[in-house]
């Protein structure tokens, strides 16, 4: 990493935020209720991802996955550029903020391509995490817990249902990562059933913010 800390005059930082200091910082830079929820499925899918292929260190896939939109609420047009430094201040370790200002890729300013399989899912897992949330407000149980893949490929298919929510990046994503679009939904459908559960319900629709 020696070479992108060159980029700035201040030594490069080491600090692998825990995942309660990743969500006050999200929460410092972010005061609407989407954002702050977003930031703690992102970073529990990561989590969740982390226990197959890093464990030990979900900790940290935490910490990538909570703060990858730090920036987006206060620089819409200078996503995952504004955060760099805004991590950077924070004293935040330089591989956790490459890896979570590579999420957009080919999509803003980030110099950093997802390379390594923690970014690649972020990358691909990112968008789907806001489809099935927003899947979720249209169903009478509001609830992830009763959801499976059959009905999240037909929300996938409606191109007008959260039009957001980049069908080309979810599916270049799983490109990227060598799986089926069919894994990829199934598995981060399941990391979120498991935020869900861990929560006693989906924050911001079912049960206070946490
Ligand atoms: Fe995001």
């Amino acid at each position: 990493m020696a070479e992108e800390s060159a980029e700035t005059s201040a030594p490069a930082a080491t600090h692998v935020p825990t995942c309660a200091e990743a969500l006050a910082l999200v929460d410092a830079h972010n005061a609407e209720e989407y954002h702050r929820v977003h930031a703690r499925i992102v970073g529990s899918v990561m989590a969740w991802y982390a226990s197959t292929y890093d464990p030990g260190r979900e900790d940290y896939w935490y910490a990538v996955g909570a703060l990858h939109d730090v920036d987006f609420e206060e620089h819409p047009e200078q996503h995952c550029v504004a955060g760099v430094d805004i991590l950077r201040a924070a004293g935040v370790d330089q591989g956790v903020i490459r890896s979570a200002m590579s999420h957009r890729w080919g999509l803003t300013g980030t110099p950093w391509e997802p390379t390594e399989q923690m970014e690649k899912i972020l990358y691909a897992a990112d968008e789907l995490t806001g489809l099935i949330y927003a899947a979720i407000r249209m169903r009478p149980s509001k609830s992830t817990l009763d959801m499976d893949l059959k009905s999240v490929k037909k929300k996938f298919k409606d191109k007008r249902f959260a039009a957001g929510c980049s069908r080309e990046v979810i599916t270049d994503g799983a490109e990227r990562l060598g799986w089926t679009l069919d894994e990829l939904i199934d598995r981060t459908l399941q990391a979120m059933q498991a935020f869900e559960r861990e929560q006693g319900g989906m924050p911001g629709i079912t049960t206070e913010l946490a």
